[in-house]
């Protein structure tokens, strides 16, 4: 388990303007799309993250030029549409689920075998869901570890497929829509529920044929690739701690600004107005051809909702800071739908519900969700955290400290820069 504890005592209440770091998905498929780009391509406000590093050490080792400027400003020289090269050893895809199953829709458009593998926990996350469409689609693609990575993907011919979504993943949408710009005639992706479409946006934004029509998606076989600049905004999944701390400890006021607010993203914010959250949106400039807002949040009393599945796919990676804002609210708060959440960066029902249950929150599993007994604003006791080496754990952890009466000490809190290195500074500066 990787790093120490990190100790986070009660705050009496957030006050301030925080910058947050860019968006992840966003970032890596910035760097991906650019890998295949046949002009350079500039991206202002990259993620510096151990998650988006895997990505980009993965497209040098394809032979894309990376030029690292200041403050997160990259070029990169893509290889153009078929140029990756395939490199000697394993590309290591780290920890990183979004590395290991977007690649794998490029390369299978390209010369050669390539090789993908991670570290422990990507080794247990499901690679079979990107290897049965990629199959159909004709790639010759196979989870060595029978199921799960290492990953061989030869590309070469792609045949078009027109593939219902079994979960609403938009790893596999993304895999399957990058692999269609090789196809031999138009790819259709049907998705079960909404699930982010920066991928689709920045193809268009690219210069590929794409046609969305609710939850059908239709990409055209390719010629060539440009992308004007990328200007990535700031991750919601970041500001969705920040979010949940304001609203839940009283007295806070908390401005977040230039948020991506993608509607495939902000489930959360939907879920929290249900919840009397007080939550502002003011526009701010589009960038990287998504929506942006800046986010006035104050603290606010909170109800106890139902979160169906339906919408989950919209908020997936937020659903444990919906437990934590439960155990605020009066009555019940009840998530259901959301098996996927056992298939993260470790199994987050588990990690979520014996957390949040070892600080003192009334909350309890059933398969493929939670319930939570809402205390109606008193802070829970406060106890230990573990991470499990999940960075949205460990973060989890840090704000529920912040909201109890006793603090929260998180085990394994270094896994944070997989995302958000510099979280606890962002949270000790809130604090004044
Ligand atoms: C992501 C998609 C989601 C999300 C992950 C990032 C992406 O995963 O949980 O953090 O960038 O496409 P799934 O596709 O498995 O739902």
């Amino acid at each position: 388990m990787p790093g120490g504890s990190a100790l986070f005592p009660p705050v009496e209440r957030l006050r301030g303007t925080l910058p947050l770091p860019a968006d992840k998905s966003i970032s890596h498929r910035a760097a991906i799309i650019g890998s295949i780009c046949d002009a350079p391509v500039e991206i202002r406000n990259f993620l510096g993250s151990d998650d988006t590093a895997a990505t980009l050490a993965a497209i040098e080792a394809c032979g894309v030029k990376v030029e690292r400027l200041e403050q997160g400003r990259l070029v990169l020289l893509g290889a153009g549409l078929r140029g990756l090269k395939f490199p000697k050893t394993a590309i290591d895809a780290r920890n990183s689920g979004t590395t290991m199953r977007l690649l794998p829709g490029v390369l299978a458009g390209q010369d050669g075998c390539f090789l993908l593998d991670g570290d422990a926990s990507l080794r247990r996350r499901p690679m079979d869901r990107i290897v049965a469409p990629l199959k159909l689609m004709g790639v010759d693609i196979e989870a060595l570890g029978r199921g799960f990575a290492p990953l061989r993907v030869c590309g070469g011919r792609v045949r078009a497929i027109d593939y219902n979504l079994p979960v609403a993943s938009a790893q596999v949408k993304s895999a399957v829509l990058l692999a269609g710009l090789y196809g031999d005639g138009p790819t259709i992706v049907r998705e079960p529920s909404a699930c982010r479409d920066h991928t689709e946006i920045m193809l268009a934004a690219a210069g590929a044929r794409v046609e969305k029509q609710g939850l059908v998606t239709r990409i055209y076989p390719a010629e060539r690739l440009r992308l004007k600049a990328v200007d990535v905004p700031a991750d919601f999944s970041s500001a969705a701690f920040f979010i949940v701390a304001a609203t839940i400890i009283p007295g806070s006021e908390v401005v977040l600004p230039a948020v991506g607010v993608n509607p495939t993203r902000t489930g959360l914010l939907d879920i929290m107005e249900e919840m009397g959250a007080d939550i502002t949106r003011k526009p701010a400039p589009r960038a990287g051809g998504e929506p942006v807002n800046d986010l006035h949040v104050s603290a606010a009393r909170l109800k106890g909702v139902k979160v169906p599945g339906e919408i989950s796919g919209r908020v997936i990676d937020e659903l444990p800071l919906v437990a934590l804002a439960g155990a605020f609210a009066k009555g019940e708060t009840i998530v259901s739908g959301a098996g996927e959440l056992q298939l993260k960066e470790s199994d987050r029902i588990r990690g979520i519900v014996d957390n949040l249950a070892g600080i003192g929150v009334d909350i309890e599993a059933f398969p493929g969700g939670f319930i939570v007994r809402g205390a109606a604003g008193r802070r829970p006791r406060g106890g230990k955290f573990k991470s499990l080496g999940d960075h949205r754990l460990a973060m989890l952890g840090a704000v529920a400290g912040a909201a109890s009466r006793g603090g929260v000490s998180v085990q394994g809190f270094d896994c944070v820069s997989v995302s958000y290195p510099h979280f606890r500074e962002g949270l000790m500066g809130l604090m004044n």
